[in-house]
């Protein structure tokens, strides 16, 4: 017995070193932490438990039986997040380049099956070459596995992938399905082909870091939802995410405790300009409103003329989603509505009610926008918002002009509560653009055109900007004081907790991809 106690320590202390010391070396070097170190950080203190630690690959091919490691290239298992349960795999870059045979594919897929069938989240640790290249088609069938089980586990369990080192060719398909991606900032990239292949085909010289580095991804292409400056800072912003999520599409995200005290913030009062077309930060609204410093901004480099996040609300989780009048004055244009439309789909596959908070004077408009199918595009925040049976209350601080109006959780496409700011102005466009056309043969057969403008742009301003017309037909619910606006948040969303919606039988909508 003691014998077989002692192969047991040997073989899982081999399993411990991974690929060899002198490789693990190498990548501190690279200020990378090894997979274990990351495991070890990302979880609850002494809470892992390790799944396959023996697990090696069975090819023969190209010498690799002489080159066998246990565990082969991935670390898989579960523990706990703050006490939640939490599964995690991380792929181990000493090992073959951290690439993905049969054999640790199998590794991967079990523990998603388990958490498809158990109800908690996959996180998992990115840092792989891609398909193992010496077992051919074996390691493509384990990514189409991996990929499949994506698909399944979409809107049933958060799915959160962080990339901490290259990610090339088949490994970057997985992240690119789960809920969120976090790359770490000068370590880690992602690429279906690498520079090489890029020269050989387009003739481009490009970086790997300016092909798809963290900040390329983060500006760029939106492919990353977040950075991080290092692995330590990567493992606990993923943290902080779950800490909003529920464990599973049955569940509500968890509330931290919080005692109501008086939540009257009279700074809301001061944020709006008193010329409407002067700019201010939508973030300073979302601060006004939401419990102190609870606000996790999602994609913030990228179209950041919308802003979405997850904060607390008297200790509850909530999506928030809120044109920024300071960057493009907040209109809506092809990468932004696809943001803040997957953002939307995201929160109502997890129970996460909305905020949605609006100052939007449009669509923009142009070539390029219409080129690039700001119709197709406008077309995914508007159907992502009317399918959403989570409640969602919307805040309008400014302008809500035309079809934005519509698309910005309007009461119409089934938002349960509107509110609006006495600065609010709905209409269908700006009091000038709109005098310019009604009364244009008016202006153009007066002796004085610009005077007459400006008479006909204060008459239809004086009608529309202003929040009463809405409020009068009842699309807007209440025209409330800023300075309560938290506290009747608070309240909304209570009185919308138990809030059931249930959409027609189907098969499934068909969202304008
Ligand atoms: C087997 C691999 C490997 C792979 C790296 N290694 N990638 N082994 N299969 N895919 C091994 C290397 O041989 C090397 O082994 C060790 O890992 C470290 O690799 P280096 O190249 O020394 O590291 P680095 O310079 O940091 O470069 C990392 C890298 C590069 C950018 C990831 O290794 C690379 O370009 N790898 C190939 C990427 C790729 O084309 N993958 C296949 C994609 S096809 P030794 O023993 O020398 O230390 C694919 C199809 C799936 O994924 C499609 C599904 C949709």
């Amino acid at each position: 017995m003691q014998d077989k106690i002692q192969l047991l320590e040997e073989k899982l202390a081999a399993a411990q070193l991974g690929g060899g010391q002198h490789r693990i070396d190498s990548q501190h070097k690279k200020n990378k932490l090894t997979a274990r170190e990351r495991v070890h950080f990302f979880l609850d203190p002494g809470s892992f438990e390790e799944i396959g630690a023996l697990v090696m690959h069975r090819s023969s091919d190209f010498g690799m039986e002489n080159q066998r490691f246990l565990g082969d290239g991935v670390v898989t298992g579960y523990g706990t997040v703050n006490g939640r349960l939490v599964y995690v795999y991380a792929q181990d870059f000493t090992v073959f380049g951290g690439s993905l045979s049969e054999t640790h594919a199998e590794k991967i897929c079990k523990i998603m099956d388990l958490a498809m069938e158990n109800g908690a989240p996959v996180v998992g640790l990115n840092d792989s070459g891609g398909a193992r290249i010496q077992e051919g088609v074996k390691s493509l069938g384990g990514y189409a596995d991996i990929f499949h089980r994506n698909v399944m586990a979409s809107g049933v369990i958060p799915q959160i992938s962080a990339i901490m080192g290259p990610c090339a060719g088949g490994a970057v398909y997985s992240p690119a399905m789960t809920d969120f991606s976090i790359m770490v900032e000068e370590s880690s990239y992602m690429f279906v082909t690498g520079p090489n292949v890029v020269k050989t085909v387009t003739n481009e010289e490009v970086t790997a870091e300016e092909l798809g580095g963290a900040m390329t991804h983060a500006t760029k292409s939106g492919v990353t939802h977040l950075t991080a400056a290092n692995d330590i800072d990567c493992l606990a912003k993923v943290k902080q995410l779950l800490s909003y999520l529920p464990q599973n599409c049955e569940e509500r995200p968890a509330s931290l405790p919080y005692e109501t005290t008086a939540e009257v913030r009279e700074q809301l009062a001061g944020i709006i300009p008193d010329n409407a077309q002067q700019p201010y930060d939508m973030r300073d609204v979302v601060a006004g409103i939401v419990d102190e410093d609870s606000f996790m901004e999602i994609h913030e480099h990228y179209a950041d003329n919308i802003i979405v996040g997850f904060a607390r609300l008297g200790g509850r989780s909530i999506g928030i989603i809120g044109n920024q009048p300071l960057s493009l004055a907040g209109v809506l244009d092809v990468e932004s509505s696809r943001k803040a439309a997957r953002f939307v789909r995201f929160c109502d596959c997890f129970n996460i009610p909305m905020l949605v908070l609006v100052d939007v004077p449009g669509f923009l408009p142009g070539t390029d926008q219409e080129w690039n199918g700001i119709i197709v595009n406008g077309a995914k925040l508007l159907y992502a918002f009317s399918e959403a049976t989570v409640p969602r209350i919307t805040l309008i601080t400014r302008k809500a002009y035309g079809g934005a109006y519509d698309v910005m959780n309007s009461k119409h496409i089934g938002a349960d509560l509107n509110f609006a700011w006495p600065t609010a102005e709905i209409a269908v466009m700006g009091a000038k653009g709109a005098s310019e056309i009604i009364f244009r043969k008016e202006i153009q057969a007066s002796d004085d055109p610009a005077a007459i403008l400006a008479e006909k742009e204060a008459e239809y301003q004086a009608k529309f900007a202003n929040p009463y017309l809405a409020a009068e037909r009842g699309f807007v619910d209440q025209v409330i004081d800023p300075k309560f606006t938290r506290r009747k948040l608070m309240k909304g969303f209570a009185m919308l907790e138990n809030k059931v919606r249930s959409l027609p039988k189907k098969k499934h909508g068909n969202i304008p991809l």
